[in-house]
């Protein structure tokens, strides 16, 4: 894996040599993701509000595909009497999750943005705190997730109302859709943890 890893980097050089000369694998490798460009395009808003919704939706994805991995975490690690019920719930709310990390990219590249994408652009800037590497019990779990999903809610709901303020009801709309099932599974959770 790291070789292959490193063959690519090096073909990816060569590339670049091929086509500026100056240009060394380190420069090409630095040079890649770090100020995204926004593509020309006829959708009806401007350049500045395009790069503020582009910004705004790939925050939204690195939290989503964050929280996405956080609860196939805890499918995988939960332990107890009630392992079964719990490791097909935690994939239940996995699966509610993951459709949006593909849709909330393909709104960034609809605005001329670039999908930061990886899982690791979207480590780098998840808004959400890491999960616990040392629990097993099955409430842990649904708490560490409770409070996951819970803060993704909230920070998604402010950026349902920061696209409404930069007038792209689409935008708002894909989040608030996001926001029905986050709330929904927030409900899953905490009934579990309840009565
Ligand atoms: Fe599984």
């Amino acid at each position: 894996m790291p070789r292959a890893s490193r063959s690519d980097s090096s073909t990816t050089a060569r590339r670049s040599t091929s086509t500026s000369s100056a240009a060394t694998k380190s420069v090409a490798r630095k040079s890649a993701p770090t100020k995204p460009k926004l593509y020309p395009s006829k959708i009806d808003f401007s350049d500045a509000t395009r790069t503020k919704l582009v910004e705004l939706a790939n925050q939204r994805l690195a939290d989503t595909f964050d929280l996405y991995s956080q609860v196939k975490q805890a499918h995988w690690n939960v332990k107890g009497l009630d392992f079964q019920q719990l490791h097909e719930f935690f994939d239940a709310v996995a699966a509610a999750i993951e459709p949006f990390v593909d849709v909330i990219a393909e709104r960034v590249t609809t605005l001329g943005g670039i999908a930061m994408g990886t899982v690791r652009m979207a480590a780098a800037t998840s808004t959400l705190k890491e999960y616990p590497n040392d629990i097993a019990a099955g409430t842990a779990h649904l708490e560490a997730v409770r409070d996951r999903v819970a803060a993704y809610g909230a920070a998604n709901r402010k950026a349902i109302e920061a696209a409404g303020k930069l007038e792209d009801p689409t935008t708002e709309d894909l989040f608030t859709e996001v926001s029905r099932v986050i709330d929904l599974q927030l409900y899953f959770l905490e009934s579990h943890l309840q009565g």
